[in-house]
């Protein structure tokens, strides 16, 4: 962990627009710069880094964030690193007491690299000459070329082959650190290899290093695959299989295809594929589906076209929806019953694959397929049904307006109710930036919400101002309140230590879009008017709530406190906008 008020001294010292000029040519644009967006393949200008804000966003692609947010992007390197690489340009040293991660912290990460690289090099060299394995694969289809691409090798048999591939170098085999990076098993004062007789696949995290392994029985056995246990080094969860390898052909393409299995990847590779990755036995988190979508702007998810592939489709569709930005692609690909990329590949060859991934069902059409099959759109009853489940999914759309509204469309055509129209009226937000589509369209108003959050990043002294606010479980007002409490104990803090501060945090997407939002902002937008227009809004909306609550009861069951409050909440209350 790193001290917040060191990272906002680091942040105090650090230009972003000196940082990115570093990997990216940047053009003065009015009060911002303008490039080609270094995160996916463009011909105009839609990338904007604002100095003020020290915030950047891409239009096109919807990629934003801090100084310390691009270096992890663009340099695809974990959070630490990108703060030690900016402390480094600007004469910082980088405190390593904090919560206790000194240097020998550090120094205990690169012996388990090590310990995994050494690993990695006995494995290779358990498979050469091997007869039994090299044919296995042979059969399999499996080039030599492809198996040394993916670093493929074999755990021979025996329990401690591992011993000497460790002791001609630098670690004897009773080191703890085996243990902890999952390559020995240890029971008791025993001690054994975890993979024997495997096939072995080294998962590699973005800079390329061993993190992890997933080994196959050769032939048949249970469990098929063996895999490395969650580890200081390893978070299923978290990693793909195949980015490393696949990460400039995704990029590129601005295409990736998300497979199951291992060996997936490495036969799409070889017939010519080379944008698949892998999950590793678990649903696509929203971390991978993050990472994922700030890569490429098409994303295919492949399944077995059974029941358990529906199943897994439909855990990656509800992880995904809140990571979608408008713009976006997700789609969904069932594999003829049997097949699985590797099969179909190696029968079918790429293009019939990759003609697969271009015909894949669009996300809403899976989305709608699956919950009009829970409900009987013939009667009004089922329609409501139908309008009811499909509503906490929309909501999940906090970064796709645009998409969200189309699917509103869509259900109004079903069930004949009417699509909510975007927030207008009296006292509603005027004349505010509306968000802009890729093509610099205007499209949907933003919420009160929405303006009052991003007035508020954009000067955090408004935080002081806020009147009541209704109940609501909207993320946007969520992170609004979240914020407004922060900022009374902070008032320090500005939109780029804001945007830190939450990292890793619930809020984090919400208020890293509306930071990003600000940079689409005209110059001569008024956003003081909005923001009093939006105060306006929200607290008639909470007058009414309130009104509505105490005048639910009987007045002579109110307290003089309450019947106060409900005189004061019948006069703040506008009439409801028609
Ligand atoms: P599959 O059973 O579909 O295997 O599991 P596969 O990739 O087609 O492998 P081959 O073609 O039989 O060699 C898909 C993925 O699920 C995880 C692995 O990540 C595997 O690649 N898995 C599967 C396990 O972790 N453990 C298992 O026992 C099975
Ligand atoms: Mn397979």
């Amino acid at each position: 962990m790193i001290p917040q008020d060191f990272l906002q001294q680091l942040l105090d010292r650090t230009d972003i627009v000196a940082v990115i000029e570093r990997y990216v040519p940047l053009k003065k644009a009015g009060a911002n710069y303008q490039a080609r967006c270094p995160f996916h393949n463009e011909k105009s200008p839609s990338f904007s880094v604002s100095p003020t804000k020290q915030f950047y966003h891409c239009f096109g692609c919807g990629a934003h964030g801090t100084a310390i947010t691009f270096l992890m992007e663009h340099a695809g390197i974990p959070f630490v690193e990108a703060v030690k690489d900016l402390a480094g340009q600007v004469g910082m040293q980088v405190p390593d007491d904090g919560n206790r991660r000194p240097p020998e912290e550090e120094s205990r990460r690169e012996k388990m690299f090590e310990r995994m690289e050494a690993a990695a090099t006995h494995y290779r060299k358990g498979l050469k000459g091997n007869e039994k394995v090299v044919d296995y694969l042979k059969k399999r289809g499996l080039t030599g070329e492809t198996a040394a691409r993916f670093g493929i090798g074999y755990a021979p048999e025996g329990w401690q082959g591992l011993r000497e591939a460790l002791a001609a170098g630098f670690a004897d085999y009773a080191d703890p650190l085996l243990a902890e990076i999952g390559l020995v098993i240890t029971n008791e004062d025993k001690r054994y290899d975890r993979f024997r007789d495997r096939v072995m696949f080294p998962i590699r995290n973005e800079r390329g290093q061993t993190i992890a392994f997933g080994g196959r029985v050769i032939g048949a056995g249970e469990p098929k695959y063996l895999n490395s246990p969650e580890t200081p080094l390893f978070h299923k969860g978290r990693e793909l299989y195949g980015l490393y390898e696949h990460r400039r052909a995704i990029q590129g393409e601005s295409q990736v295809v998300v497979v199951e299995g291992y060996m997936d990847v490495v036969m799409l590779d070889q017939h010519g594929v080379q944008n698949a990755v892998a999950t590793l036995g678990t649903a696509i988190t929203a971390d991978q589906a993050t990472r994922l979508l700030r890569l490429a702007d098409d994303v295919v998810f492949a399944f077995d076209g059974d029941n358990a592939g529906r199943k897994a489709a439909w855990r990656a569709l509800e992880n995904s929806l809140p990571q979608i930005q408008d713009g976006k692609r997700l789609s969904f690909l069932f594999l003829p019953e049997g097949e699985d990329p590797d099969s179909y590949v190696r029968a079918q060859g790429a293009d019939a694959f990759r003609a697969l991934c271009d015909r894949a069902m669009p996300l809403s059409d899976f989305l709608f397929a699956e919950i009009t099959a829970q409900t009987d759109l013939g009667s009004q009853e089922g329609q409501v049904r139908l309008a009811k489940l499909m509503e906490p999914y929309l909501d999940k759309l906090v970064q796709a307006p645009l998409l969200k509204r189309m699917l509103q469309q869509r259900l109004a055509g079903l069930t004949g109710l009417e699509a909510p129209r975007a927030e207008r009226g009296k006292s509603g937000p005027r004349g505010a930036p509306e968000q802009r589509s890729p093509q610099g369209r205007a499209a949907v108003q933003p919420s009160a919400w929405q303006i009052a959050l991003q007035a508020v990043l954009h000067d955090t002294t408004r935080a002081t101002r806020m009147a009541e606010l209704p109940e609501s479980e909207r993320p946007e007002a969520v992170a609004l309140a979240t914020l407004v409490a922060l900022l009374r104990e902070h008032p320090e803090l500005s939109t780029r230590d804001i945007v830190e501060h939450f990292r890793g945090r619930e809020e984090q997407t919400v208020l890293e879009h509306a930071a990003a939002g600000l940079l689409a902002w005209d110059e001569d937008y008024d956003v003081e008017a909005d923001f009093q227009g939006a105060l306006n809004t929200l607290s008639a909306q909470a007058g009414r709530a309130q009104a509505r609550e105490l005048s639910g009861r009987k007045p002579s069951e109110l307290s003089p406190e309450e019947k106060l409050r409900l005189l004061a909440a019948l006069q703040r209350r506008k009439p409801d906008p028609t």
